[in-house]
């Protein structure tokens, strides 16, 4: 090291390992914080820290009869979503990006945030996070190294992800693979200058260097921008090493479904941000006899397994869901998680007596102090919360955790859902031809945006694979490397694929489809699908059920509704082909031949 004044907590560190030492002083030097702190994931470093993060006034704590060990946050006002716009894959070669990513020459990025960093920790304490995505215990553990100045990231990544002294070992075997993942919110304390509770800067930067596996993030506390192990890491940077290895790294949730015969099979599904993965995830069946039971909610590693079939592993720790919406009716699981305590709740709202409300939640209280700190009643025109307020909460607190959830081997997948939030066009469930078909589906789905990324609610845009916010590389690469997957394996052992929408409107704006535990019903047909056992009508689309294919039995909604939401519909299907076509001109030369294809097969079996 060189003659830079020591700070404390620097050269004491609990591990060995040269490259991370090395990694840490380097970062140490350019941010010159007050001090270092190598967290080691205890119970006693969660409860140093949590009590700081309450004297600083950052943290709110939450009555311990109602709700254990956890805590309220707000974040800034305009520090509430993942910013796309500031995200950046900054390959050498911006062909590599992308059309569908923000691209910024790798040199010219380090160089310009590097002076974002110079001194941005100043006043303030570094911490030094080893993370591991996934069991730590698996063959090849997928390492990371976040170092951070928020305090709240720390607090967030005890619950998201494997931490602390628990991946040391790992860490320190040489050779194994660690991912840098630099974080600040790039707020400096003068001598004497007062915190605020959530301090961050209106400059932001969340950059990923794919050939380096290095994240750089600046600005932002918000979850998706900075604990980087998750879209981050587990996303954008695995989504090019699957690349490069020949696996798949999705944004996807892991389900573990178990009929009346006792027979367990696990989906894994796609939907775009705050479209139902966590619901799904945590499915209640409606139906008689059948049970899920949670592997993940919201990524997927999968590869193939000794045996040729497509093994999925989650590689998070917990959960963290959108809060409106979840209540005792449509997420009863998500409910006792959160129950159970050692959770976090970010911009929701607080009740006067100590707990949290958000839109959507039973009860109906007179008085509250809404996400902003504002006084709220119900004749307020604000929601009380953020519409992506959040809970963080372990995993392992879920009621219907599989067994299998921290299995380094993996659950088999026998069948992959793709789906996003369409008022029209696409129907509740359709089953694709075939992988390569299954794969076009994927490629052009498409969802209207929600309030997790910033702007643009409402609108409809293409989202491939739920993974437009969030692939590392080039999209047409990306595609042919899902054709490459299907090509590679025994077909007669790859997951089918189908495209759901429990987002279909009426006339009035009302949902067609129940949803949630009704979900059940979709999830029975796929299963009875998989086994041969269940009817289906071909469209130019796919497979449909029609409604006497599903079962409905003890239904509620009318029927009138459920037709709707099952019916494939030509002339929607005719207007959605050259919003396709514009998507796939858009991403150009490095659009697979196959997908054309498929295009004008659609288009063929439309106008037949
Ligand atoms: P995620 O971000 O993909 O995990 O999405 P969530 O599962 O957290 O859900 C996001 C929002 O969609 C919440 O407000 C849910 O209440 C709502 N939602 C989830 N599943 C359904 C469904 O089946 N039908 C309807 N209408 N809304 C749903
Ligand atoms: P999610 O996204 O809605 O898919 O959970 C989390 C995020 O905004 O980073
Ligand atoms: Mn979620």
């Amino acid at each position: 090291m060189t003659a830079a004044p020591t700070i404390p907590g620097l050269d004491n560190p609990p591990l060995q390992r040269r490259e991370v030492l090395d990694w840490v002083a380097e970062v140490a030097e350019l941010t010159t914080p007050d001090r270092v702190v190598w967290c080691d994931g205890s119970a006693e470093e969660w409860t140093r820290l949590t009590d700081e993060l309450v004297e600083a006034g950052t943290f709110t704590r939450l009555d311990p009869e109602k709700k254990p060990n956890s805590f309220h946050a707000a974040s800034d006002p305009d520090d509430v979503a993942r910013v796309e716009e500031r995200t950046f894959i900054c390959s050498v070669d911006p062909k590599d990006a992308g059309v569908t990513n923000n691209w910024m020459d790798p040199a010219e990025m380090k160089a310009t945030m590097t002076e974002l960093y110079r001194g941005c920790m100043r006043g303030r304490t570094m911490f030094v996070i080893p993370f591991c995505m996934g069991p730590t215990n698996a063959e090849h553990p997928k390492l990371g190294v976040e170092i951070s100045d928020s305090p709240y990231v720390v607090v967030s990544m005890h619950i998201m992800t494997r931490m602390g002294a628990q991946v040391q070992e790992r860490l320190e075997e040489a050779g194994s693979e660690w991912v840098p993942a630099l974080h600040s919110i790039g707020a400096p304390l003068e001598p004497g200058q007062a915190d605020v509770a959530w301090p961050c800067n209106e400059t932001k930067y969340i950059s990923h260097f794919p050939e380096t596996r290095e994240i750089w993030s600046f600005g932002s506390g918000y979850g998706g921008n900075a604990l980087l192990g998750k879209k981050c890491y587990s996303l954008r940077i695995a989504s090019v090493m699957a690349r490069d290895e020949g696996w798949l790294a999705e944004h996807m949730l892991i389900l573990k479904l178990i009929s009346p015969e006792d027979k367990a099979y696990y989906v894994a599904a796609a939907f775009p941000s705050a479209c139902g993965k966590t619901n799904l995830a945590m499915l209640q069946p409606t139906i008689p006899g059948w049970r899920a039971e949670t592997v993940g909610d919201d990524i997927a590693w999968m590869r193939f397994g000794d045996d040729g079939r497509l093994y999925a592993v989650n590689p998070e720790f917990g959960f963290f869901g959108v809060a409106p919406g979840t209540n005792w009716n449509t997420n009863p699981n998500a409910m006792r998680t959160i129950e159970h305590g050692n959770a976090l709740f970010t911009n929701v709202a607080l009740t006067d007596d100590g707990d949290v409300w958000w839109e959507g939640l039973e009860g109906d209280p007179q008085h509250l102090t809404s996400w902003t700190g504002d006084e709220w009643t119900p004749a307020s025109a604000k929601p009380a919360a953020h519409p992506n307020s959040r809970y963080t909460v372990p995993i392992s607190q879920c009621p219907v955790v599989a067994s299998e959830w921290d299995d380094p081997q993996g659950v088999p997948i026998s069948a992959i859902l793709f789906g996003g939030r369409r008022k029209t066009t696409v129907p509740l469930v359709t089953e694709s031809f075939d992988w390569q078909h299954g794969t076009f589906m994927g490629a052009t789905m498409s969802s209207e945006m929600t309030a997790a990324a910033k702007g643009g609610k409402g609108q409809v845009r293409r989202d491939p694979m739920a993974m437009l916010p969030f692939l590392g590389y080039n999209v047409g690469d990306y595609f042919q490397h899902w054709v490459n997957v299907g090509k590679s394996a025994d077909v007669t052992k790859l997951p089918s694929i189908f495209y759901v929408n429990w987002f279909r409107r009426g006339e009035d704006n009302r949902f067609l489809w129940p949803g949630f535990g009704e979900n059940s019903r979709v999830l029975k047909w796929i299963i009875e699908r998989l086994e041969g056992k269940a009817a289906a009508t071909e469209t130019p689309i796919g497979h449909i059920p029609s409604a006497d294919q599903i079962d409905l039995d003890g239904i509620s909604e009318p029927m009138e509704d459920i037709e709707a939401s099952l019916r494939f519909d030509l002339e929607e299907w005719r207007e959605e082909l050259p919003l396709i076509e514009e998507w796939f001109d858009k991403i150009g030369d490095s659009l697979p031949t196959s997908m054309r294809d498929e295009l004008e097969a659609l288009k063929q079996r439309l106008n037949a």
